[in-house]
């Protein structure tokens, strides 16, 4: 058995190694280190290093294909890494499986949302509150009254959740009934049913109008301020990058390109090339009047001055 400084037991043990919880690793709650991974001859992570701070809303960007789902498959056991090391809360991660991931306190939703399409909203987000449940198959098949009590608190447990994200009038509705505003909100439900205390979230915004997108923003904020939990976002916004991300590391092509805060990455030449392509780039510093080509440019160049005046 290990027994976590915070004097919580960890589950399962002997294979959980520490990573030395003092000084400078105190305030990370996940480190990735030289993280390779290869898909034949692609290498869609070239040596990647990540630090996340506790409590931080931290956004990964990149273009298609830079490997910011790989790197979340990844971080949640999904995928296992040709190299590298991952470090949560103090403990190794890499190589455990996904529902052991999820028990020490990671949490994600999909880019493409993933529901069970015979449940109802109430059983999607019940089905994720699971590795939190103590009572096991059997005596849930004999629905002792420990189990019956436990049913009930997750019940009113799963209910708040609903509450939260604003998606509790569904309740009892079937899951894959609804928008894609609802379905996301019902993901993250899902997500924060395991209690984590880390959330990644791929493209929480995608194929939602400019009103859910901000509705959207202030949910991440809440479940940061209210829950404390830390939130690693993947996001094409950059409306949504800018305005709730601490910090930023942008992926191309499997590399760390830039990493800082969202206005040392506006003004990162390098990051800018990655959107618009070397020749642009350049372009646009002989005629910087001349108009970004992609809406993401757009944002991403847009400074405070130019958005104001
Ligand atoms: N299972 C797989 N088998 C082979 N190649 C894969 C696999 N998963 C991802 N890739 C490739 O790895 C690269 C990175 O993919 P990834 O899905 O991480 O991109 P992304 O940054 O999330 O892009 P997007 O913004 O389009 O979602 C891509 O070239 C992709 O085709
Ligand atoms: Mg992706």
């Amino acid at each position: 058995m290990v027994i976590h400084h915070s004097g919580r037991e960890l589950p399962g043990g002997d294979e959980v190694t520490r990573m030395d919880d003092t000084g400078p690793y105190r305030k990370t709650l996940l480190r990735a280190t030289g993280i390779i991974k290869r898909f034949d001859a692609l290498a869609a992570l070239r040596g990647v290093d990540f630090d996340m701070p506790r409590h931080g809303i931290v956004s990964i960007i990149g273009p298609n294909g830079a490997g910011k789902t790989v790197l979340f498959n990844i971080l949640t056991g999904i995928s296992k890494p040709d190299a590298g090391d991952i470090w949560f809360d103090g403990k190794r991660i890499s190589g455990l499986p996904p529902d052991r991931i999820t028990k020490l306190g990671i949490a994600r939703t999909f880019q493409n949302i993933r529901l069970f399409s015979n449940m109802t909203v109430l059983e999607n987000v019940l089905v994720g509150r699971h590795s939190r449940m103590k009572q096991g198959v059997i005596s849930s098949m004999l629905r002792s009254s420990n189990q019956l009590d436990e049913e009930e608190t997750a019940r009113d447990r799963v209910m708040d959740l609903l509450r939260f994200t604003g998606i509790d009038h569904l309740a009892e509705t079937v899951a894959t009934n609804h928008p894609t505003g609802a379905g996301r909100r019902l993901e993250i439900a899902r997500a924060l049913g395991s209690e984590p205390q880390l959330l990644l979230l791929d493209e929480p915004t995608a194929g939602m109008n400019p009103l859910e997108t901000f509705a959207i923003i202030d949910l991440i904020d809440s479940i940061r301020a209210d829950m404390g939990i830390g939130i690693l976002l993947i996001e094409h916004d950059m409306r949504v990058v800018m305005r709730i991300s601490d910090r930023i590391s942008v992926l191309d092509y499997g590399v760390k390109i830039a990493e800082g805060t969202p206005e040392e990455i506006r003004n990162n030449q390098r990051v800018i090339e990655a959107y618009l392509g070397r020749g642009a780039a350049a372009r646009r510093e002989i005629a910087p009047e001349a108009a970004p080509e992609s809406p993401v440019l757009e944002t991403l160049l847009m400074t405070p001055n130019s958005a104001t005046g």
